[in-house]
């Protein structure tokens, strides 16, 4: 025996076993070099007839090739077993269908009204979800310790927003952060950047501090519309509000009406109503009005002049409305959905059907 030899078969059965392809042929491999009977073994019995320097030489140099072989087999045979079965494509299988997503009803409902407003020239404005106290409350004329204020039961958030005022280094204002309970800061917000004419609607998530039923939710979408003009009177307000309520519901003679309420950002304040449009008004036995034959349909009111003041307007004998409407209420009538719950519950089932 040569050492040349042992070299020349460590690097065939290398190559070989390179060019292994599955786990048969590795099984092959296994019973012609490695078992008991295999090639390798062979070179260790001619071991034996040489001489003890020679197997000083020849027996450490057929041992390691053997450990790294007998690894490297190892190493293969694990690659093998993951792929335990043969990967068949079968074409004439079914292809799986791609599910498409569609718009979620409060989308659908806030896009329609919007657009309707667009097309009587009112033009969109967005503003955040994170209100300060000021903008949700102060400015709104709602004084601090006003009752009023209870009316819109607050998520407060715990961070407050530190700001610099003056000129001097150490002088800091903290304010009070909440998540807005209701659209009308965007009112504000759009005052203090522009001047009448105005006439704008703001769509947003608002946030109630309150138990969840069948009509309440803790977060909802509201949609706010404010114009302002020289001019603009109750009449206005309530031709606008009719001829949008009836392109959106689809009704040529929907009847609207308008009730005294209290809002202290509007004087007068009004709710408003509207005529029912599954019974037509006739209020009986309709589960949709609970038989008054009138539907509640949103807060408004002709704009309290104390909010040009805080928005430092040049004057302050300008006339305008604003009003605030519920989205998903919207939705609800319109599509006839029974509780307020489904719009956020992530349910397909609801979902998927529009
Ligand atoms: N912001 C009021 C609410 O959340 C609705 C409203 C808007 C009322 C504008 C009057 C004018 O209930």
């Amino acid at each position: 025996m040569d050492l040349k030899d042992i070299d020349a078969l460590i690097i065939k059965l290398n190559q070989e076993l390179n060019l292994i392809k599955n786990a048969k042929e590795l099984e092959g491999f296994r019973l012609k070099y490695l078992a008991r009977k295999g090639e390798l073994n062979d070179c260790f019995e001619k071991l034996k007839e040489l001489s003890v320097e020679q197997k000083r030489v020849f027996g450490p140099k057929l041992n390691t090739c053997k450990k790294e072989l007998e690894q490297r087999f190892k190493e293969k045979q694990s690659l093998f077993d993951k792929v335990t079965e043969e990967f068949f494509f079968d074409y004439t299988l079914p292809g799986k269908k791609k599910e498409i997503g569609s718009l979620h009803p409060t989308t659908l409902t806030y896009r329609h009204i919007i657009s309707v407003f667009n097309s009587f020239g009112f033009e969109i404005f967005e503003s955040n979800d994170i209100e300060s106290e000021y903008y949700n409350f102060d400015s709104l004329n709602i004084e601090k310790n006003h009752p009023a204020r209870d009316m819109w039961d607050t998520f407060w958030l715990d961070k407050k927003y530190i700001l610099p005022i003056g000129s001097k280094k150490d002088e800091f204002k903290s304010i009070n952060l909440l998540l807005k309970t209701h659209t009308s800061p965007a009112e504000m917000r759009f005052m203090e950047k522009n001047n009448p004419p105005i006439r704008m609607v703001n769509m947003g998530k608002v946030f109630r501090y309150e138990a969840t039923d069948a009509r309440h939710e803790f977060q909802l979408h509201q949609l706010e519309g404010l114009m302002i003009g020289d001019d603009i009177s109750l009449c206005n307000f309530k031709s606008i509000i009719t001829g949008m309520t009836r392109k959106i519901i689809g009704q040529k003679d929907l009847k609207v009406r308008l009730r005294p309420s209290y809002f202290p950002f509007v004087s007068p304040g009004l709710e408003v109503d509207v005529e029912c449009f599954k019974c037509h008004g006739k209020g009986s036995k309709c589960s949709l009005c609970s038989n008054s034959g009138w539907i509640e349909m949103m807060g408004a009111g002709m704009t309290h002049p104390n909010l040009y003041k805080f928005a430092k307007w040049d004057r302050y004998n300008y006339q305008g409305f604003a009003f605030g409407l519920g989205v998903e209420r919207f939705a609800m009538l319109k599509y006839q959905i029974p509780d307020i719950r489904v719009f956020n519950s992530g349910d397909l089932r609801f979902t998927k059907q529009f």
